[in-house]
């Protein structure tokens, strides 16, 4: 049975460059394809941030990886946007593409296809520039701390949260993925709302040379755990066809949680 410090160690070889390649090029981000499970991450996003019910001061990615596309709809509602992940080489991959550094990500087909779903005739490239402004700071997460932002920033300061493959990717048992769901939870100001994409019974995923193992979540197991302190908005799942399964990961769908935070307990 593994334990969070050995998760922790087996992190130490995942590589943001095979990750990125593993994911976030076409077949799976191939937005000519109705299938596309990115495009579906996008829309469930896009939706949501829609509904004119999500905003205010400050907006945190937790545990974003060496990925963006989680805020393209979101990081519009917020005055400030924190990025944030465990691993000091997924801030410096997040870093080289705010500052548009040579063999930095290429998110233009996400920033577009986000910016076709909103309609509003916006050239990707002003969204991609707003996005880079408006992110002030990537900085370190432990969801299995009860403070995950350390001294960088205080329980209930944050306005809205958003989530994508990280709870369950990164914790022993499902007792640990809701403990860890509760310290996030702790940074959110009341009536704030979290969006939260996960994997479905997923065991394993690679990034390079890294396996890395995962909490099997079903369905139900997913809503189970925001049954503490949330009231659930929305939520919507996909289950994998097969030109969208790949080699390097195990998963059977995706979920989409959109949850807020109730006033009171
Ligand atoms: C599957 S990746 C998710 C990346 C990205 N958010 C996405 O949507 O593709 C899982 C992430 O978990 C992070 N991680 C590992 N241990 C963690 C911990 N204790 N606290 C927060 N994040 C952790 C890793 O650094 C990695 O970026």
């Amino acid at each position: 049975m593994s334990t969070i410090e050995a998760i922790a160690e087996n992190y130490q070889t995942f590589n943001p460059a095979a990750y990125l390649q593993n994911n976030y090029i076409p077949p799976l981000a191939d937005f000519s394809d109705p299938d596309s499970v990115v495009a579906w991450k996008l829309k469930c996003l896009a939706d949501a941030c829609a509904s004119g019910e999500i905003g205010g001061q400050i907006l945190v990615d937790i545990d974003s990886g060496p990925t963006v596309y989680q805020v393209l709809s979101a990081f519009e509602l917020f005055k400030e946007v924190i990025l944030t992940d465990f691993l000091a080489v997924n801030r410096e991959e997040l870093k080289k593409w705010l500052h548009d550094e040579p063999g930095a990500f290429d998110w233009g087909p996400s920033i577009n296809q986000v910016c076709s779903i909103e309609g509003k005739g916006e050239p990707w490239q002003a969204k991609q520039k707003r996005l880079r402004e408006r992110v002030s700071r990537v900085i370190p997460v432990n969801v299995h701390q009860s403070c995950p932002l350390g001294t960088e920033l205080a329980p209930v300061t944050v306005d809205a949260l958003v989530s994508s493959f990280c709870l369950e990717a990164c914790s022993p048992n499902y007792p640990a993925f809701v403990k860890a769901l509760g310290n996030i939870t702790g940074l959110l100001k009341p009536g704030g709302h979290v969006l939260m994409i996960g994997a479905l019974e997923e065991s394993y995923y690679m990034a390079g040379e890294a396996r890395l193992s995962a909490v099997s979540l079903t369905e139900e197991m997913t809503r189970k755990a925001y049954d503490v302190g949330y009231i659930i908005r929305d939520f919507r799942s996909y289950t994998l066809p097969e030109s969208m399964t790949v080699d390097t990961d195990d998963a059977k769908g995706v979920s989409f949680v959109w949850a807020q935070k109730k006033e009171s307990d």
